[in-house]
């Protein structure tokens, strides 16, 4: 059995886990900082690098405990060397490159972004033992706090981007949002909760004409939302005051806002998922499963959106369970597993870190990293 050890320290989690070669997790440990950041009301890239600092060897080491191996019994060392903040990046792959150079072992220097799209393959232990055999052409989505990207997928690690937001990831608008609507910090999961019981139809929104029919962009849905919340702004520039404050909510209508903000960007999403499915079908093959991953999909109401639109138009849906939709290391390691699995033996340790994903604009990738 050929285990890897995953790293993650992109953002704020500190994370690693050793997955095995069908792609079992068979240990997972992730060090949240949420406590160090709720002060500022997101993350602090200073406070997150240092708090890697001090998390990361405990965190690695408890990976390996976890899994019942010693490092001597690791096959290869996983990174996420991009895209990220890169002082908390710098730290995860500082570790990963020694722990590699020190024990002679391969080193794969992975994208986030395509370690989310593919994070649905992995199993957990008490998962079938066969590997899940996907069917291909695909389409992939990718919604996370920085990346809501959607992709045409003709083989496992074979991706072209299709769209992407022009402006705020879909997990970044629902934080802003939900700190418009006075929640705390993690925006996300705290919007989700409060969205609960809300009316999901209380406040429309217009979905975005954009240059690309497979592009997404958020932000008039936060200006909407930003109005509705504080009303309409009096007077000009620096002078200018919002007639209301988030604090004047009652709460139902904190709950109604909640639901329709949410519904709104996952509306978006689908309608770009259906568009691009519908391409896909007219010029070549239709897709025939769906990948998703990305801290977003952790939500319900989303999961139950996808699921539904899946079955509706007859396509295998491979999403992660919750705990590796957002940011984990066994996703990390599945996909350096996926990467040893079709042949690759690895990058060298001189592979930079790097801010931007491979998909980033003006990057065509054929095989993913
Ligand atoms: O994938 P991820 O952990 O980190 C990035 O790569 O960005 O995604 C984090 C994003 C945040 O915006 C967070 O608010 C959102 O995922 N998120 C959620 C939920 N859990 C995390 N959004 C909606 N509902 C959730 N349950
Ligand atoms: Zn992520």
């Amino acid at each position: 059995m050929k285990c890897i050890l995953g790293i993650e320290s992109s953002c704020d989690e500190t994370a690693a886990s050793v997955v095995d070669d069908r792609l079992r997790v068979r240990s997972s440990v992730v060090a949240s900082q949420d406590e160090l950041h709720a002060a500022y009301g997101g993350v602090v890239p200073e406070i997150a690098s240092r708090a890697h600092l001090e998390r990361i060897v405990p965190v690695m080491q408890k990976a390996v405990d976890d899994a019942g191996l010693r490092l001597d019994d690791l096959a290869a060392i996983a990174v996420g060397v991009r895209p990220g903040l890169i002082g908390s990046l710098l730290v995860g792959v500082s570790a990963a490159k020694g722990l590699a150079w020190a024990r002679m072992l391969p080193f794969y220097g992975v994208d986030h972004v395509a370690a989310h799209l593919f994070a649905g393959l992995l199993r957990t232990s008490d998962a079938a033992d066969e590997p899940m055999r996907p069917e291909f052409p695909a389409l992939g989505l990718v919604v996370s706090g920085g990346h809501t990207s959607l992709f045409q997928i003709e083989g496992v690690l074979e991706c072209a981007l299709l769209g992407r937001t022009i402006d705020d990831a879909v997990g970044e608008a629902l934080d802003k949002a939900a700190h418009l609507l006075g929640l705390p910090h993690p925006g996300g999961p705290n919007l989700e909760r409060c969205a609960m019981g809300g009316d999901a139809q209380a406040l429309r929104f217009t979905s975005p004409r954009l240059p690309s029919a497979l592009d997404f962009s958020l932000s008039g849905l936060k200006t909407k939302l930003l109005y509705e919340v504080r009303g309409v702004p009096q007077g000009r520039g620096a002078q200018s005051v919002f007639p209301r404050a988030s604090s004047d909510l009652d709460e139902s209508r904190r709950r109604d806002l909640a639901a329709s903000f949410q519904h709104a960007a996952f509306a978006q999403v689908l309608e770009r998922l259906t568009t691009a499915h519908d391409a896909m079908s007219e010029k070549s093959a239709p897709a025939r499963t769906l990948f998703v991953g990305g801290g977003v999909v952790a939500n319900a109401t989303l999961r139950a959106l996808l699921t539904q639109w899946c079955s509706s138009r007859g396509l295998s849906l491979v999403v992660p369970e919750q705990r590796y939709c957002v940011d984990n290391a066994a996703m990390i390691a599945g996909l350096a597993q996926l990467r040893r699995l079709a042949g690759d033996q690895g990058d060298d340790l001189s592979t930079p870190t790097e801010p931007v994903s491979l998909f980033a604009r003006g990057r065509k990738p054929t095989r993913v990293q």
